[in-house]
């Protein structure tokens, strides 16, 4: 069976690198900021029980969707789109899912780098001693300072972009590669440090673990549901087709079930650890467990505050958490620029330039919503919120039912059995099965319950 051509595009180096940049592409500000923060908006144990449950159902054969169409299509989303459309004899539309998903990145990135930038502040505020003994008031008088500065928080944002353009000028593979072999252990070391101090609170810490992890399902509402699964697409950097871009550099030979599993995996023991190490801190110092996006900024503060060497551990902490949003900016953008480079023939460097200042114009939206432009709201919605609901409430989503349905419908059971060769006919028909109905019916279900159709 024919397959077809390679175009320019540059390939991994190994399995391992594919591996390390997407799990670099997932984990970042969803799991140590974001999901901390919702679990506590929507209360804990029946939604993150809904969220794990949409990591396995949709997420995993999802992902496994994403990366085979983008090996199998070997160009930047929207190209892939159209060439695997041609090769089914599907309509040309397909190529729209592709459109949507370069958009989706742009929207995200602009939020995200003033989060991040609001981390890389944390970086200078905490190896200056500013959080030695910190009260909680004070913790949150000082996120407030910030957060109420436009000024600063333009600057930071501004820094972000330009570090994340930077490398993905360079192109992906040398700068980042290299990297995220060391950062993402030292990571997870840091955050198992936190974890640790977290159970010096005593009960503070059953009383997380009973939050987190029993649930109390009468807490669980149709738009936490959706969350929920919003989340999981967000999480896994489903749905906009960054894991189909880095899947369409991965050689012939790797297993993308194994991959995904092993991403799918490393994800998930993340975003439980942030939310073991957070929540006693919030117990334990009576926050609020729905304090939104500030909420990491205002909590563990008050831990490294209290810790021997804590200036030194909190600073390394935001160090790697502007790492970690660093390697997801990254393939947040990478589908729009790879777009304009091969459909528009101009350099990388210069495709970096016009992604980069549209998407930091477009951040200033962000920016203002913390401060003087909270009360510019749509449907009781800040720009922030309403950035981030559209995203990764509906566009992820969305592009995750018409991948599911793509690959599960419109692609030839011998084109994917083809891709995937999964040695073992059971698992490949379970995915085949899960893709085909499973992943689009939740997904269907779920939007449907929000509307109020089922309700
Ligand atoms: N997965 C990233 C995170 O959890 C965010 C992201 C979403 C990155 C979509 C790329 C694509 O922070």
């Amino acid at each position: 069976m024919s397959r077809p051509a390679k175009s320019i595009h540059g390939q991994w180096t190994s399995r391992w690198a594919f591996i390390l940049a997407a799990t670099g592409s997932a984990v970042g500000l969803g799991n140590i900021w974001k999901f901390p923060y919702i679990t506590g908006e929507n209360g804990g144990g029946a939604f993150v029980l809904v969220y794990l449950a949409c990591i396995a159902a949709i997420g995993v054969p999802a992902m496994m969707a994403e990366i085979m169409l983008g090996r199998r299509g070997r160009q930047n989303p929207i190209y892939t789109m159209r060439t695997l459309a041609k090769e089914e004899k599907a309509s040309p539309y397909w190529k729209y899912l592709g459109w949507s998903g370069v958009v989706a990145g742009v929207l995200i990135l602009s939020y995200y780098s003033v989060i991040a930038g609001q981390a890389m502040a944390y970086v200078f505020r905490s190896f200056s001693g500013v959080f030695e003994g910190v009260t909680p008031d004070g913790a949150q008088s000082i996120y407030a300072t910030l957060a109420n500065d436009p000024e600063r928080l333009i600057t930071w944002h501004t820094l972000f972009m330009i570090v994340t353009m930077g490398v993905v000028a360079q192109g992906v593979k040398n700068g980042l590669e290299r990297s995220l072999k060391f950062l993402m252990p030292a990571l997870v070391v840091i955050l198992l440090m936190l974890v640790a101090y977290a159970t010096n609170t005593g009960t503070y810490f059953t009383q997380s673990l009973h939050f987190l992890f029993n649930p109390d399902f009468s807490k669980l509402t149709g738009q936490a549901i959706l969350s929920a699964m919003g989340h999981a697409f967000f999480t896994l950097s489903l749905g906009m087709g960054a894991i189909m871009i880095y899947g369409s550099y991965l050689p012939d030979k790797t297993s993308i079930a194994k991959a995904t599993l092993t991403i799918s995996a490393a994800d998930t023991m993340i975003a439980l650890l942030a939310g073991m190490a957070i929540f006693p801190l919030v117990f334990a110092n009576d926050l609020a467990t729905n304090a939104g996006p500030g909420l990491i900024f205002q909590t563990l503060p008050i831990a490294f505050g209290h810790m021997a060497g804590g200036a030194f551990f909190g600073g390394l902490f935001f160090v790697l958490l502007v790492f970690a949003a660093w390697s997801s900016s990254i393939s947040l953008i990478e589908p729009a620029v790879t777009w304009l480079v091969e459909n528009k023939k101009i350099s990388r460097i210069r495709a970096c330039v016009v992604m980069g200042v549209g998407t930091w114009f477009l951040g200033l939206l962000t920016v203002f919503s913390f401060n003087f432009g909270k009360t510019w709201t749509i449907f009781g919605k800040t720009m922030f919120d309403l950035l981030d609901y559209l995203t990764a409430n509906i566009m992820l989503p969305l592009g995750g039912l018409f991948i599911a349905i793509f690959a599960g419908w419109i692609m030839k059971q011998s084109s994917s059995e083809q891709e995937l060769a999964i040695k073992s006919p059971i698992f490949y028909h379970t995915w085949r099965i899960l893709i085909r109905y499973i992943t689009p019916a939740a997904i269907i279900i779920v939007f449907l319950e929000v509307i109020g159709l089922l309700a």
